[in-house]
């Protein structure tokens, strides 16, 4: 006879393809751990309400135990009666302890409650790790910032050459996206470190049963204010979404320069052999596979996302099945990131920055202009007269092959009277970076800061 949780109004079982269709234990079972902790709590509550002896709650407890253990063996598995992760628990726990006292857990709780809180337990806990995995890959990106102090590359905008920044700057850029997807995983925490167990159905408990104990046991910061909201709302699972495609997203923008990086018309990076992939025809490839699956996971993440919020979309309250819908997205995102994190901080980590190829290029396509007219306002020229002068200087050298450093005296008075030969120290492409020293500038001792402040940020999680 299988455990059912509600057979008593029904005089047949289900069809086959209702049961098959029902089914979620190939996905729900990794809530197993977490239902058992919600089971021990909701014992010790049951039990302080009169409803479980001191002795019934012990024995409930190491049967708990035992079936926490049997599960974590892989000795207690779902069968295919058991609908989902809470059935199959039920029924482990009545083999061990008995149908007297394993039946009574059941009271006060319902598999709505229990769900929207256990789905909320993972969640923290999997945010947890991937924070982590996110501050090993702005590690790999910091570390390489600090390895290449000097390095400098053309800064692009539009992808063309813009500006020359330091090597470390553009780094840390991406460590600063990457760190606030770390802090947007701990506001989310905050806001879904409430407990809705307790909320029964839909309608709360009317057995004396604590929620804040509950909460409190399980790790939250207390349990939610309306029972109602508790079992209906899954904006936390949808939040956590976002939050981990956003993550992808950023992740894809470090992957797609890699990918234009490690090109042989660019040959800005090797990619080390441990993470790199050859082709089963051209043996002389090596490819950047895991930075075209970060790019090709984010569109994953993105509609893990979008797919999660069109199954909440409209839902009338409280509690439908259509919210067993809501799991499989974010644990494919959750899955899909602890994949790809520890193959990003290897291979950000291990890259070859060929650094001569990047100061080479760093002032290649006039990117020194902008420096010309900067010079030009600070000896009081209005930036307006002072653009239009450095685009001549640009028009000159371009007319006969040359750089901008390379302009005679005559030519640069012929642009603006007062472009003097003493412009020329900004004409360099260090000129030019030890110019920008304000906070957030490229200049050397602002990187340096902005590094130390990063490597601090990952101290601190
Ligand atoms: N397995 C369901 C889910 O994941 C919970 C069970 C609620 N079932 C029900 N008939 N109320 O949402």
């Amino acid at each position: 006879e299988p455990t059912k949780l509600w057979g008593g109004r029904f005089a047949s079982g289900p069809a086959e393809a209702m049961a098959a269709l029902s089914l979620s234990t190939h996905f729900d079972w990794r809530l197993a751990p977490y239902d058992i902790a919600g089971s021990r709590a909701h014992a010790r509550v049951l039990h302080a309400a009169g409803l479980l002896t001191a002795d019934e709650l012990d024995r409930m407890h190491q049967g708990l135990d035992v079936l926490a253990a049997d599960v974590e063996s892989g000795a207690f598995q779902p069968v295919i009666d058991d609908e989902d992760v809470h059935t199959a628990l039920e029924r482990g726990l009545l083999e061990r302890v008995g149908a007297d006292l394993g039946g009574k857990l059941r009271a006060g709780r319902s598999r709505n409650d229990q769900v929207a809180t256990l789905f909320r337990m993972w969640l923290r806990d999997a945010t947890r790790r991937v924070a982590a995995g996110v501050l090993d890959v702005v590690a790999a990106l910091a570390g390489q910032a600090q390895a290449h102090p000097d390095a400098v590359l053309p800064g692009r905008t539009h992808l063309q050459h813009a500006q020359p920044v330091l090597l470390g700057h553009h780094l840390l850029a991406h460590c600063q996206a990457l760190l606030r997807d770390v802090s947007r995983l701990r506001d989310w925490d905050a806001r879904t470190a409430f407990s809705p167990y307790g909320s029964g159905a839909l309608a709360g408990s009317s057995l004396g049963l604590d929620p804040q104990a509950v909460a409190a046991e399980l790790g939250f910061d207390g349990a939610v204010d309306n029972s109602i909201d508790g079992t209906a709302s899954r904006d936390f699972a949808a939040e956590s979404a976002f939050c981990l495609a956003m993550l992808a997203v950023n992740l894809s923008r470090v992957a797609e320069e890699v990918i234009i990086w490690n090109t042989a018309e660019f040959g800005y990076v090797t990619l080390d052999d441990a993470w790199a992939t050859g082709s089963s025809i051209m043996p002389q490839k090596k490819n950047p596979d895991v930075a075209e699956l970060a790019r090709g996971k984010s569109g994953r993440l993105i509609g893990n996302l979008t797919g999660l919020l069109a199954t909440l979309k409209a839902q009338p309250l409280a509690y439908n099945r259509d919210l067993q819908e809501d799991k499989e997205p974010v644990f494919d995102s959750v899955e899909q990131l602890d994949l790809l994190l520890p193959a990003m901080a290897g291979m950000l980590g291990t890259l070859t920055f060929h650094t001569e190829r990047l100061a080479e290029l760093a002032p290649a396509g006039f990117t020194l202009a902008t420096d010309i007219a900067e010079w030009l306002v600070r000896q009081g020229v209005p930036f307006r007269v002072a653009h239009e002068a450095s685009g001549e200087c640009v028009r000159t050298a371009e007319a006969r092959g040359a750089g901008l450093d390379e302009l005679t005296d005559e030519e640069l008075t012929a642009a603006h009277p007062a472009l003097t030969p003493q412009v020329r120290e900004v004409l360099t492409v260090p000129g030019s970076i030890a110019s920008r020293d304000a906070h957030g500038g490229t200049a050397p001792d602002r990187v340096r800061e902005q590094r130390d402040r990063v490597f601090a940020a990952i101290e601190a999680h």
